[in-house]
């Protein structure tokens, strides 16, 4: 037996804290919520209870019991408690990954009941389910309904129903405009207490972060999800090296470059040897110190540490080492203990490249600021059918720049940045060498940005082409119109099809023969100059050449030429884009050289 094995017999298999995600637009409360349940846990005297972890918090089952009162019997219940992790609207859910698939065993997806789905709240709906991660829908800000009746602290259903009729009403509208919103998406939701079965419908539950309805019943709800669904999968040799998700890469006063994480399995110690996924090779370091917040400090202005021997999964921890500065958020961490070091580097690269994109030989350069959120942005942009040349992680350098320029079409000589910032110089060069640059921290929005763009550019350059290119024309010098005879002839014609414009070679047409009559300089329609006139108008018009009389007379019908690789162009790919009678003037040109020459302008 290896010493692997003796150890994994003496540790016994442990129940982890489930990890919950909470995710939403800006400001829909994500942040309140939590406060919200810490706010609880003190005023039940829990307050020691609830620790607050690097990027997480740690509600224990008593205190959740505690808060919801009736609804939850820790008797019935073997998980620790659950594990909350907050994330920025700003900050893509994306980050939270593991092993190729979501670092959180559950979401809540807070909504603001008034505001409804925003474009953060559709792009975490994707990520969530992309990754198959099963939520709740909180949906928050229920005593901001005009004429609500607080009920601080109980549960949502037993709140609502206490409130007047309109009330509930104007509630209950709001309530069925986001479900309305995830069964858009191919989800099946209704209000959690008329849920049975939450595998397959989501549960929401109506909230307030700011007067505490529905706090009890959401923990209820997640807890007994997590008790039913996820046990199995909270299974994890406590002992065993530890393995996680870098959540961010910062300095912190006196440690350095730290990286903060999230522990899903197994422990880390003081001295434990690690591997961080980073490019372009994992970093392998030794731990100096595991930091976590004091407790009870300040929750959110919190900057004083202290030092913990270990930590045990479920758990947030800041992890200060030599040489993380090329650390990336998104990218797995493990540590080193019993098993052979370097199959541990080949693991943590193979679970990066399961996240590394692919890029093509032509496209656009793209940054993001974890690897996540890289891979978010790139299968989009796959989705949309918009190649990729390069992908990184991290601000926008003037590397990237470099090797935006070295795309072969305009449009694609573009960065696209998700949530990075721009360096000085970067920017500068890119004025200077014409690459674009786009930057947004919503995926959907910043791809829509530059498809816009992509759009106006072909435009410009549609138009470009049609100014350059002869359109077709046909007209009719009027009887009785002759105003000068030659140099230039002066007369009065009526357009009969497509588009006449000033400096156009005429032509009329001997049987199938074309021959050439002169140039037509200048158009008046009523005495004015004019560029340009169209079917069914009459105008004089001035050709240079010939002679009223000789090779032009009253009643002739005359046409613009077009040069053989313009007809070519203007029947293959611009018919789209002229007018019908542009469309007929050219097909009846292009006849009468194809009686002649069938190959003509092909
Ligand atoms: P980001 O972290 O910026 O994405 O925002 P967030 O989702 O964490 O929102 P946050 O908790 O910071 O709340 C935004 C604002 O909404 C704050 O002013 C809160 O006080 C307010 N707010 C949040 N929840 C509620 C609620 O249930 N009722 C009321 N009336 N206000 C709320
Ligand atoms: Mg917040």
């Amino acid at each position: 037996m290896s010493e692997h094995d003796q150890q994994t017999e003496a540790e016994p298999s442990a129940l982890r804290t489930p990890i919950v995600a909470v995710l939403g637009h800006v400001d829909h409360g994500k942040t309140s919520l939590l406060d919200k349940i810490r706010g609880s846990a003190v005023h039940e005297g829990e307050a020691g209870a609830i620790t607050q972890h690097i990027g997480s918090t740690a509600v224990p089952l008593e205190t959740i019991s505690d808060i919801a009162g009736d609804l939850v019997d820790p008797d019935d219940f073997d998980l620790p408690g659950l594990l909350f992790i907050d994330t920025p609207g700003h900050h893509s859910f994306s980050t939270l990954r593991s092993r190729g698939g979501a670092l959180a065993d559950i979401a809540i997806l807070v909504v603001d009941v008034n505001d409804g789905f925003q474009p953060q709240t559709h792009e975490a709906m994707d990520i969530l389910q992309r990754t198959s991660t099963p939520f709740i829908v909180a949906a928050n800000k229920i005593d901001t309904v005009p004429g609500w009746n607080p009920e601080a602290n109980r549960p949502s259903k037993v709140a609502i129903e206490s409130q007047s009729d309109r009330v509930q009403g104007d509630l209950n509208e709001n309530l069925y405009e986001i479900i309305g919103e995830l069964s858009s998406k191919d989800i099946s939701a209704d209000m959690y207490w008329r849920v049975q079965d939450f595998q397959k419908n989501v549960g929401v539950v109506p909230v307030s972060a700011e007067t505490g309805e529905g706090v009890p019943d959401l923990l209820t709800v997640l807890m007994g999800l997590s008790q039913r669904y996820m046990k199995a999968e909270m299974e994890i040799d406590a002992g065993g090296p530890a393995a996680g998700t870098v959540l961010e890469v910062k300095d912190t006063q006196g440690f350095g470059t730290t990286i903060d994480a999230v522990i899903y399995d197994g422990t880390i110690r003081e001295d434990d040897t690690i591997v961080v996924g980073a490019k372009p090779n994992p970093i392998v370091t030794d731990v100096r110190a595991l930091l976590q917040p004091k407790p009870l400090a300040e929750i959110r202005a919190d900057e004083e540490f202290e030092q913990v021997p270990e930590v045990v999964a479920a758990e947030g921890v800041k992890i200060a080492a030599p040489e993380l500065d090329d650390a990336m958020a998104g990218a797995p961490i493990r540590v080193v203990r019993d098993q052979d070091k370097g199959s541990v580097i080949e693991a943590v690269q193979a679970e990066l490249a399961d996240i590394e994109v692919s890029t093509e030989e032509q496209g656009v350069t793209v940054k993001a600021d974890t690897l996540g959120s890289l891979e978010a942005l790139v299968s989009t942009l796959e989705e949309d059918e918009i190649p990729v040349m390069d992908a990184g992680v991290g601000d926008i350098a003037p590397r990237d720049v470099r090797m935006a320029e070295t795309a072969e079409t305009p449009h694609q000589q573009s960065i696209l940045g998700f949530n990075v910032d721009v360096l000085d110089d970067a920017r500068q060069l890119a004025d200077q060498e014409g690459v674009r640059l786009f930057e947004h921290d919503v995926i959907y929005r910043l791809i829509e940005e530059y498809e816009e763009y992509v759009e106006e550019l072909e435009q410009a350059q549609q138009e470009q082409i049609m100014e350059n290119i002869t359109r077709p024309a046909r007209f009719e010098i009027l009887p009785d119109h002759t105003f000068r005879q030659s140099d230039p002839a002066v007369v009065g014609v009526e357009i009969r099809g497509g588009l006449l414009r000033r400096n156009s070679r005429i032509v009329s047409f001997d049987d199938s023969e074309p021959e050439r009559v002169g140039t037509l300089k200048g158009i008046q329609d009523e005495g004015e100059d004019v560029d340009e006139a169209r079917t069914g108008e009459r105008v004089a018009v001035s050709i240079d050449g010939p002679t009223v009389g000789r090779q032009i007379k009253e009643g002739d019908e005359l046409w613009v030429e077009i040069p053989e690789k313009h007809a070519k162009i203007l029947e293959q790919e611009l018919t789209e884009d002229i007018s019908a009678d542009e469309r007929e003037v050219l097909s009846m040109y292009l006849d009468k050289h194809r009686n002649r020459d069938p190959f003509w302008g092909k």
